[in-house]
């Protein structure tokens, strides 16, 4: 694959930093417990705030328990990995993989399985124990003909809508919404307040996002789900109603969204510019490591017995240098001194089973609750629900919606890119 424009910079800016900035690759950094000499290179886009602040708690984690290996930071920045997959699609065409990648469990892990670019690592599952660790509906997603192929660091959720608690409280409003109906008159008495941008939103991946809130509203859990696995026609008149709704909060956003990744629509809402932002709850930990405090979270109206998860988890590729240390590395992050290490500072839960919620932040154990009482969801731009060729395709069609608001095309082009990828069961 070749690299858009922007992933080609996003690669040179890091290698010209590589040496002096953390969040590029390059950043060796064997730590006073370390000292080890054998490199373990982790690729991810955790590069900045809450993600780099979790990505480290992990680190400091593998530095006691693998102190004969020195990890080496091969973050590449932008949400969602919007750059980063595309560096990684491209090494792993040339044959260089880093020790380890960050890939999101679901449809999206089995794009490695099915090219033959990861390790079996059923064998290590024994071994350390992992097999009755996870939940099985997370151990089936990373499973493919009985072979398990990652370990899962968290379960995140997508589906959150965080506010501004002094904006809403000067424009009078003093409980989340429930419905869209009702986030509809909240966000007209924003407007008519004078808040700028009531609701705070960014480009693609983040508008599949919304666009995703919106459809579980209009759709229910079951009806949402069946959107992926051929049970629920994306040309129904449904999802028309569901296009139409998130044109109409299309309407309340800013307007350069396009050009804005998720933690500019965040700094809107910290500057008291914007009101709302649907975001997933890597913003928890963000919003704590920028020392923001006046935020508020809900499910988004209408989500509340839908969590809609994902789930980052970290591959053995074929052909990378050092097994052994990667090894190390998955095995840190599947134990539960590694789990509470990173998941404290990520905003995620854990994947274990074993976490003691009280370990948590007050937003984690919230989310540590809804979890074991909602209905899960997938999520498309997170890879649980659809493949990386179906999420390019989505992503495109919400481009055009952004600037063009035809609602007909962008339903003939969900449908289409359903027909070409859905894995129908
Ligand atoms: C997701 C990832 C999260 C978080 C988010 C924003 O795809 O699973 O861990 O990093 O992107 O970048």
């Amino acid at each position: 694959m070749r690299l858009s424009k922007r992933a080609t910079a996003a690669a040179a800016t890091c290698l010209a930093v590589a040496l002096v900035a953390s969040g590029c690759g390059g950043d060796k950094d064997s730590g006073s417990g370390g000292g080890g000499n054998k490199n373990v290179e982790v690729f991810t886009w955790w590069a900045d705030g809450g993600e780099k602040a979790g990505l480290d708690g992990l680190v400091s984690q593998f530095k006691t328990d693998c102190s004969q290996y020195t990890f080496v930071n091969g973050a590449v920045a932008g949400g969602a990995g919007a750059n980063a997959k595309q560096v990684l699609a491209s090494r792993l065409q040339q044959g260089d993989p880093p020790d380890t990648f960050q890939a999101h469990a679901g449809a999206e892990l089995t794009d490695y399985i099915k090219a033959g670019q990861i390790e079996d690592l059923s064998q290590e599952y024994k071994d350390w124990g992992l097999t009755s660790a996870f939940p099985k509906g997370l151990i089936d997603s990373l499973t493919v003909n009985g072979k398990i192929y990652s370990v899962p660091a968290n379960i995140h959720r997508a589906n959150v809508l965080w506010s501004n608690t002094k904006v809403l409280q000067q424009a009078g409003i003093t409980a989340a919404p429930t419905s869209l109906p009702e986030f509809f008159t909240q966000l007209d008495t924003l407007k008519a307040k004078g808040v700028a941008t009531p609701l705070a939103l960014g480009k693609d991946w983040t508008q599949q996002m919304l666009f995703e809130a919106v459809l579980i509203s209009d759709l229910g859990v079951d009806k949402f789900n069946g959107l992926w696995n051929g049970k629920t026609d994306w040309a129904g008149s449904d999802v028309t109603t569901g296009i139409n709704d998130y044109k109409k909060v299309l309407s309340y956003t800013n307007k350069d969204r396009d050009t804005f990744d998720w933690t500019d629509a965040e700094k809107l809402v910290m500057d008291g510019k914007a009101a709302y932002q649907l975001m997933g709850d890597w913003e928890a930990a963000d919003l704590d490591a920028k020392g923001f405090k006046d935020y508020a979270y809900a499910p988004f109206p209408g989500n509340a017995d839908a969590y809609q998860w994902l789930a980052d988890s970290f591959v053995l590729p074929k052909g990378a240098k050092d097994a052994e240390g990667t090894k190390c590395w998955l095995k840190t992050l599947g134990s539960a001194a590694g789990q509470k290490a990173f998941n404290t500072k990520k905003g995620s839960i854990p994947a274990r089973t074993d976490a003691v919620p009280t370990d948590y932040p007050k937003y984690q154990q919230s989310a540590i609750a809804d979890w074991a009482k909602d209905k899960a969801v997938p999520s498309c731009p997170h890879g649980s629900a659809c493949s990386q060729g179906w999420q390019g395709a989505v992503n495109s069609a919400q481009g055009k919606f952004s600037s063009d608001g035809n609602v007909a095309a962008l339903q003939t082009a969900l449908a289409a890119a359903a027909k070409q990828f859905a894995v129908t069961s």
